[in-house]
């Protein structure tokens, strides 16, 4: 298979490439800002999701099977101050990527978000009507409905919730500061790995109840959409809904650390002014079920996720 992928240098990319590479497909990779750092020996095309008219170009000129469209903006603040920007690349640019993949007869496969819920109701599903708290969230909706209303298009919707895992193409990348989430499992890693205390904090504008998902487990999850023939949306995040404070002591246990350093924290009160106009979805408990039906597997519950990124992480820093 001819696989493009956007936001090849991202978490999620990173990890679709490398999977991809491993299983000897030939990949194209849009490139936006800086060089991955890893050996590219694949093609890499620069494209800017903004520039619509570049996006149809470069579908044209590799005319791929399928691409997973992985790029996105992600910080939340950036968005409440840029919001004509981030609407041109995320909506605007996944119709204009979804267009060409139809022009050209490509599957696309459109990384979306479990933000897409409000983490009020438990258990929703790939049918369940979104409801989002936050503009991130209702670009991720417009973006779903846009393509769900395209005549002709081969898609698939991939909701992903939780990332954790290497950023193989950008491992410099790593931080290492309590964010909202996003790299909280290495947080705690590198946290208990020096015996200092990781601060978790479980108060206000932080997503507490998630699914957890290793990029890589996702990886195969979308890969597998990528080459299925089924049109709609898709769970592709972990099994298993977990907290926070649960979740740093289970990544206590996978990476033999003490959990005693584990300190349960008011959310930081910088951060609760930062965000006090940015919704940020509690708890979100989704259904994995019909997905697991539909593309043949579910993915990793935690401990299975936990378990395999500890080896992944002892192989890369060996
Ligand atoms: N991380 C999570 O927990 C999570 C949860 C649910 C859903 N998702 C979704 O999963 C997908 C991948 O997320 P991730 O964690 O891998 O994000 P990430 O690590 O921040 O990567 C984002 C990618 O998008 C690229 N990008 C940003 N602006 C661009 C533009 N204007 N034109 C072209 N490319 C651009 C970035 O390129 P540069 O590196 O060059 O800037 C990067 O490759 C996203 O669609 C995200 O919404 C993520």
């Amino acid at each position: 298979m001819r696989l493009y992928v956007t936001g090849g240098t991202g978490l999620v990319g990173s990890n679709i490439i490398r999977l991809a590479r491993a299983r000897g497909g030939e990949i194209i990779a849009s490139q936006y800002g800086p060089e991955p750092e890893w050996r590219v020996d694949y093609e890499l095309d620069p494209l800017n999701l903004a520039d619509h008219d570049a996006i149809r170009a470069s579908i044209l000129k590799y005319k791929p099977d399928a691409v997973i469209h992985c790029a996105a903006i992600l910080d939340q603040l950036f968005m409440r101050a840029n919001r004509e920007l981030c609407w041109s690349i995320m909506v605007d640019g996944t119709r204009a990527l979804a267009e060409a993949c139809r022009e050209v007869g490509a599957r696309l496969v459109f990384v979306s978000s479990d933000w897409v819920f409000d983490g009020q109701v438990d258990l929703v599903d790939e049918t369940s009507p979104p409801n989002p708290v936050n503009f991130y969230g209702v670009m991720k909706m417009a973006s779903e409905r846009d393509l769900a209303a395209m005549d002709g298009l081969d898609y698939g919707i991939g909701r992903l919730a939780g990332i954790y895992g290497l950023n193989y193409a950008a491992p410099s990348l790593a931080r290492m500061e309590n964010g909202l989430g996003f790299d909280f499992s290495v947080y705690v890693i590198y946290r208990l790995a020096a015996g200092l205390p990781a601060e978790v904090w479980t108060g206000p504008k932080v997503n507490d109840v998630a699914h957890p998902t290793l990029a890589s487990d996702c990886a195969d999850m979308l890969l597998r959409l990528a080459a299925h023939d089924g049109n709609g949306v898709f769970h592709c995040f972990g099994s298993e809904a977990i907290n926070r404070i649960d979740l740093a002591h289970q990544i206590a246990a996978a990476f033999k650390a003490d959990p005693a350093l584990i300190m349960p924290t008011r959310t930081d009160q910088a951060v609760l002014d930062e965000y006090r106009h940015v919704g940020i979805p509690y708890r979100t408990r989704m259904s994995t079920e019909r997905t697991a039906h539909r593309i043949g597997r579910r993915a990793f519950n935690v401990n299975e996720g936990l378990t395999k990124f500890r080896a992944e992480w002892d192989e890369f820093w060996r």
